[in-house]
């Protein structure tokens, strides 16, 4: 059983980065849209209003902040700081991923696309810090089983402070 729990627990604060970097662009984002309004072959937008260049560097800059604060707390300063800065970046082309499929599907901005919502960002965040740390595969079933309620509960907690108008 502690086993269980431990596995959680180091699978949370490795992926932590992302899920900041996830968090951020709620508080941080805004302005002109990353896709500048542009359409794709299909007529709709390529990753729609919700996706900004604001939200996407202070995604990147409060993810990569968190790791080196982990790198603080933990040796290797450097590792931590890497993997912040990737654990970060693949959150947020991740999340645009998301958006990409979901305006394809034709799911306007802010729709429901269940799963595709809650996992893509910890998918590409786990793709690109691969090359750099080794995580086990406990640890990998451990962030794809919790991630998704987290997201969930944040969002909604999210939805009741008014940072966000849907509570998904
Ligand atoms: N956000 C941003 N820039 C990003 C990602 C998110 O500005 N790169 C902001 C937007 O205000 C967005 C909010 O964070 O509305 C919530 O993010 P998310 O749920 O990912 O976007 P949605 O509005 O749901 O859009 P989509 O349907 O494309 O996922
Ligand atoms: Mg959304």
């Amino acid at each position: 059983m502690d086993g269980i729990l431990n596995t959680i627990a180091s699978a949370i604060w490795f992926i932590l980065p992302a899920y900041f970097a996830n968090a951020a662009p709620v508080v941080l984002g805004g302005g002109p849209p990353l896709d500048m309004g542009k359409k794709f072959s299909d007529g709709r937008r390529i990753f729609g209003d919700g996706k900004t260049t604001r939200g996407f560097v202070g995604g990147l800059i409060v993810g990569t902040i968190v790791g080196l604060l982990q790198g603080i707390a933990e040796v290797p300063l450097g590792e931590h700081l890497l993997l912040g800065f990737l654990l970060a970046l693949g959150a947020l082309l991740g999340d645009l991923v998301s958006s990409f499929i979901k305006r394809r599907l034709d799911i306007e901005r802010g729709g429901a696309a269940p799963g595709l919502d809650q996992l893509s960002f910890v998918v590409v965040a786990l793709m690109l810090a691969s090359p750099v740390k080794v995580i086990t595969w406990r640890e990998i079933a451990a962030i794809l089983i919790v991630t998704p309620p987290i997201h969930l509960a944040t969002n909604f907690v999210g939805y009741k402070l008014g940072l966000k108008s849907r509570p998904y």
